[in-house]
């Protein structure tokens, strides 16, 4: 098998990062795309007494199990199947599921902090950064958590200004340069989509065009 294509999709919390991977892999269906998302690679925090766990700040890149990361991605790059974790929310816990991934062609991976670890980093084949102004993705983000996670706006805005919006600015805004495409998601743009579709599908095909050097 030919050596899988990694693609990061990352950006800050509520840009729009797998709501675009499930666009991707819907307009796709010819090619096979495995997707894996930073969440499910939270810190274990059983150790902790729950009101500890409670004070963990989770948008910190240290709340994240970045060795595992690391290790599975190269797995799925040498095109070896990886047991992936999962996590469990309510009790910042480690769940006993395991969910065997299969290496695909095209493995994409979809988190806040992609691009943040240079070891991580250096694996994409591409990355692309979901760029949208942060009041945007605030007011998507408390429409979320208040809609979908019974959650109250009071809370969404202290969470926000708390850790959300510091370590945003801190350690996931910096990554955008590094990023070799940056997507405009303000509004729903379907052109977005079938362009970074068929990059994927041409860079499938032929590999070696991903080094093409412009003169
Ligand atoms: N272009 C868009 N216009 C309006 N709403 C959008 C757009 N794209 C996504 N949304 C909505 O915004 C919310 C956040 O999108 P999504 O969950 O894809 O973001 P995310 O980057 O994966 O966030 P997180 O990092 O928190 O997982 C969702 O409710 C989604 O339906
Ligand atoms: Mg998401």
């Amino acid at each position: 098998m030919q050596k899988p294509l990694l693609v990061a999709v990352t950006g800050g919390s509520g840009s729009g990062k797998s709501t675009i991977v499930r666009k991707v892999c819907e307009y796709s269906p010819d090619l096979r795309i495995s997707v894996l998302q930073q969440d499910h690679y939270y810190r274990d925090l059983s150790h902790l007494k729950p009101a500890e766990r409670d004070a963990v700040n989770f948008d910190h890149p240290d709340s994240l199990d970045m060795a595992l990361i690391r290790t599975h991605l190269e797995a799925l790059a040498a095109g070896h199947a990886i047991d992936r974790p999962s996590y469990d929310f309510a009790s910042h816990t480690r769940t006993k599921e395991i969910v065997t991934m299969e290496a695909t062609p095209i493995v994409m991976f979809d988190g806040i902090l992609a691009l943040f670890d240079s070891s991580i980093r250096r694996l994409f084949d591409v990355s692309v950064y979901v760029d949208v102004p942060d009041d945007v993705r605030f007011i998507r983000r408390l429409r979320r958590d208040v809609r979908e996670r019974g959650r109250s706006v009071e809370g969404v805005i202290e969470q926000y200004l708390g850790s959300v919006k510091p370590m945003h600015d801190e350690f996931v805004a910096p990554t955008r340069r590094m990023a070799d495409l940056v997507i405009s998601w303000e509004r729903w743009n379907d052109r977005s989509i079938s362009m970074l579709a068929n990059a994927m599908r041409e860079l499938l095909h032929n590999p070696d065009k991903s080094g093409l050097k412009f003169s």
